[in-house]
């Protein structure tokens, strides 16, 4: 048998400790796989003495990660640290300029640093390998990078978060409250204490950088998505999109226009016949669109601890075999600054749900309001049952009246212009919901 590929860990936490199982595990067959043995001979972590699931006394500990990134006894660094910054950062560029190949996990890292660090690793001929940081165990970085033909790709769009699937599923199916729902996600270990980088969205919004540019050969740019989360829904927005044949869901959305890419994430409405909208709970799922291709879509499992691993194993068994691709699936000196789309110029249909007073004229308004932006209304809904409830009693004459209002295609620009007017001529009391609707 050949020789062993030899790992360095730097980060044996959840991710890093599910590896070293999944290598032992795993370690014959492997072998057999790859035509050599992949074995970790050194690890990195913050604390030694801390107490873990996993003996690492058959490991060389070297506590610096970036002294183990260039240890010469080392192949191969695996960066499972997390972090845009340091010590991350530094560990992964000194592997790299040391000719190391390097699989990380972090889409921190990557959605902050990644055009410089794929140039760092074509530069010294050396593999950067990232499957493990986006949609956890669903293949869908090498999908996009070599298994599709990135110039026919139009739209990758997916569920990248599962704590906000979970809330939303949870919500929809519970008939639950979102604050109820978020602190069941952080008492099963779903939510982070500080849930907001992944409520707001930025968890999905740095997945999707890292999608579009391996979809549309741009650089990561995770400050060009336009960003909304899900704290805003409630459970009167998940019955209405129920009623009109859709259920809401937090996209990441990457989409080819004639204005340049257009990359978002927020709350959307999906109908609920596509595969998107099937996928509940803590699962992710990716969607592709390619000119002449029916739509791919790839469901599994976005994080957790074995789901990860896999896929890291997965990145190491290329090394192994001695597959190296460019980073993006193509050359990082012809990766472009993205021409962002101005999410103004976005086009699709609207979800509005706004509390109309309940004075003459209100109504006549609000629909002048839409017209005047060329806005046509496929259905118009006044919810009376639905008013705010006074300590249990049915809503009363003189409150403000809930309307749902489904819009034809139109702009962003057009839905914001009409609402700020709608706000100014006071027929509404609180500010407008509005979810976009993604059709298929
Ligand atoms: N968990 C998931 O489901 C998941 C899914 C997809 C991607 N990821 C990504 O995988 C990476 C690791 O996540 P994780 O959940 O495994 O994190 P984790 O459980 O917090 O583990 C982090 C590891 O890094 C070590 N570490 C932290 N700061 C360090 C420093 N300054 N120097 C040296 N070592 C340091 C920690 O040391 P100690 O053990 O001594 O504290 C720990 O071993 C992150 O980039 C994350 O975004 C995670």
């Amino acid at each position: 048998m050949a020789e062993p590929l030899k790992v360095g860990l730097a980060g044996v936490g959840t991710v890093g400790a599910a590896v070293i199982r999944l290598l032992d595990q795993g370690h014959e067959k492997l072998a057999t796989r790859c035509g050599r043995p992949i074995e970790v001979v050194a690890v990195s972590a913050r604390s030694r003495g801390k107490k873990r699931a996993i003996d690492l006394k058959k490991f060389r500990w070297i506590a610096d990660p970036v002294a183990l990134a260039s240890d010469p006894a080392i192949d191969v660094l695996v960066e499972l640290i997390g972090g845009a910054g340091d010590p991350a950062k530094r560990a992964v560029e000194t592997a790299l300029a040391a000719g190391k190949p390097v699989v990380t996990a972090n889409k921190a890292l990557l959605a902050g640093h990644g055009h410089e660090l794929a140039m760092l690793a074509e530069r010294h001929r050396v593999a950067l390998n990232f499957e493990a940081s986006v949609a956890g165990g669903i293949p869908i970085v090498k999908t996009l990078r070599e298994g599709l033909d990135g110039d026919s790709l139009m739209r990758v769009y997916g569920i990248l978060n599962g704590t906000c699937n979970y809330i939303l599923s949870r919500m929809e199916q519970d008939r639950l409250a979102f604050d109820e729902c978020l602190r069941e996600a952080q008492r099963l270990g779903y939510a982070e204490a500080d849930p907001s980088f992944d409520v707001e969205g930025h968890d999905t919004a740095q997945k999707l950088a890292i999608l579009a540019s391996l979809a549309f050969g741009t650089k990561v740019d995770p400050d060009a998505v336009y960003t909304e989360g899900i704290s805003s829904i409630t459970l009167a927005d998940l019955d209405a999109a129920g009623e009109l044949g859709y259920r809401v869901k937090l996209l990441g959305v990457a989409v080819r226009t004639e204005a340049g890419i257009e990359q978002r994430v927020h709350p959307t409405m999906v109908p609920k016949e596509s595969a998107i909208a099937q996928v509940m709970g803590v699962t992710n799922a990716v969607t592709v669109d390619a000119e002449g291709l029916a739509p791919i879509t790839l469901v599994g499992p976005g994080a957790g601890g074995m789901a990860t691993a896999s896929a890291v194993v997965s990145d190491l068994a290329d090394i192994a075999r001695g597959v190296r691709t460019p980073p993006f699936g193509r050359p990082a000196a012809r990766m472009t600054a993205v021409r962002k789309a101005p999410m103004q110029r976005h086009e699709g249909g609207y979800y509005i749900r706004l509390l109309a007073r309940d004075r003459p004229g209100s109504a006549a308004t609000i629909a002048r309001r839409l017209a005047q932006q060329q806005i046509s209304l496929e259905s118009i809904v006044q919810r009376h049952e639905l008013r705010p409830q006074v300590a249990g009693q049915p809503g009363r004459s003189g409150e403000p009246v809930p309307v749902i209002l489904i819009t034809y295609a139109t702009t962003e620009d057009a839905v914001r212009k009409a609402l700020a007017a709608v706000r100014r001529d006071r027929v509404i009391s609180g500010r407008p919901q509005v979810i976009r609707i993604e059709k298929n």
